[in-house]
């Protein structure tokens, strides 16, 4: 991923420290912050400073790691580890990368605890970015086929951000954008705002501009004309928690595009690398979808006319507001699902032929 033409990653470990993008002041000012202790992991990813489902794992990976640095004692990693699986609920690779971590810590003598953390924080990420990449391979043979068969600008519809910036690189639904953009296909995004916290106008725009992919913002309430309008070819959204039959939870609004897509026959893929795979939970009604600070909605921020970013209030002072931030698209209205595996048919019998369960 480049950022005013320089490469990034969006977490690394150097000197002891952790260093993330600040997604929170994104498009605005571009900040690197540094975490430096598990609270500050924590913090960061309730406060969205990182987000993503990927990149939420990698951060409670390392999270573990700066643990481990302030205190050898094993009550504080294991409290770490709770504290970090609770820091936001719905996106299970949290819960994965936590769990992958305190498997492998459990086998180790206190003098390499350190060592085999870190390596294990750095493996997870360098695995996001093998599997994001090859997510995009595989996602690329659908978006070519749709080329070959139209001969024009492929336009694709996405839903929050699941870009490089909610992943280590790559992204998952945009990988195969990126990859088509490289092989000369011309590509259009249609980025939904998502409201309320606006991770497609404020991330996903952002980061296409930087790899100068056409995009344009819409509201989050204009898919369904552009889709009858023939103005879509198809969706391509990520997710925080897939269930084993192929249902699929993702940002709150990705469900009623699924819906829009299916009323008017056009493809809508999900792309996920396997950390994203919940094999437990069979009904989605048990997946907890997370609620968050209703000031989410009441409050917008932006910058005000002497460049500073503002929050002011757009709703009426006594209104009740309510924050949903995911909801859940049954697998019957999802094409397939893009995995770093190949592409399968959303249903239990798609992913445990392709993933070996
Ligand atoms: O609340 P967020 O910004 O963490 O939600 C992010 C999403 O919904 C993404 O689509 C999902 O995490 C997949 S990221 C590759």
């Amino acid at each position: 991923m480049r950022i005013k033409g320089k490469e990034y990653r969006t977490i690394w470990f150097e000197n002891n420290i952790v260093k993330i993008i600040d997604q929170t002041k994104l498009p605005h000012q571009f900040i690197i912050k540094e975490l430096k202790t598990v609270k500050d992991s924590i913090n960061a990813i309730k406060t969205m400073e990182v987000r993503g489902a990927p990149l939420i794992g990698a951060t409670a990976a390392y999270g573990l790691v700066l643990a481990i640095i302030e205190n050898i004692d094993q009550s504080f990693l294991n409290k770490s580890a709770e504290d970090l699986i609770n820091s936001r609920p719905t996106a299970i690779n949290l819960k994965w990368a936590v769990d992958r971590m305190m498997d492998k810590l459990s086998r180790v003598n206190s003098d390499q605890i350190l060592k085999i953390a870190l390596n294990e924080a750095n493996e997870i990420c360098e695995e996001d970015i093998k599997f994001c990449k090859n997510i995009g391979l595989n996602g690329l043979k659908i978006i070519e086929e749709i080329y070959n068969k139209k001969k024009s600008t492929v336009n694709i519809l996405t839903h929050c951000n699941a870009g490089w910036l909610a992943t280590i690189d790559w992204g998952t639904a945009t990988s195969p954008i990126y990859q088509a953009h490289k092989k000369g296909i011309p590509v259009h995004v249609w980025a939904d705002e998502t409201r309320p916290r606006n991770q497609g106008a404020n991330l996903t725009s952002y980061e296409l501009n930087e790899e100068g992919i056409k995009n344009t913002i819409i509201a989050d309430n204009t898919g369904g004309i552009l889709m009858q309008r023939g103005e879509v070819d198809m969706c391509i959204v990520g997710t925080d928690r897939t269930l084993s039959n192929g249902d699929v939870c993702n940002k709150i609004g990705t469900y009623l595009k699924a819906l829009a897509a299916h009323d008017n026959d056009i493809p809508f893929y999900v792309a996920l690398p396997s950390s994203t795979i919940d094999w437990k939970i069979k009904d989605f009604k048990e997946i907890p979808i997370e609620e968050r600070n209703p000031k989410e909605l009441s409050h917008m921020e932006g910058l005000d006319e002497s460049g500073n970013i503002k929050k002011i209030l757009v709703y009426p002072q006594q209104s009740k507001s309510m924050n949903l931030a995911f909801d859940v698209t049954p697998a019957k209205y999802v094409t397939a699902l893009i995995t770093e595996k190949g592409v399968c048919e959303a249903s239990s019998y798609g992913l445990k032929k392709l993933f070996n369960k």
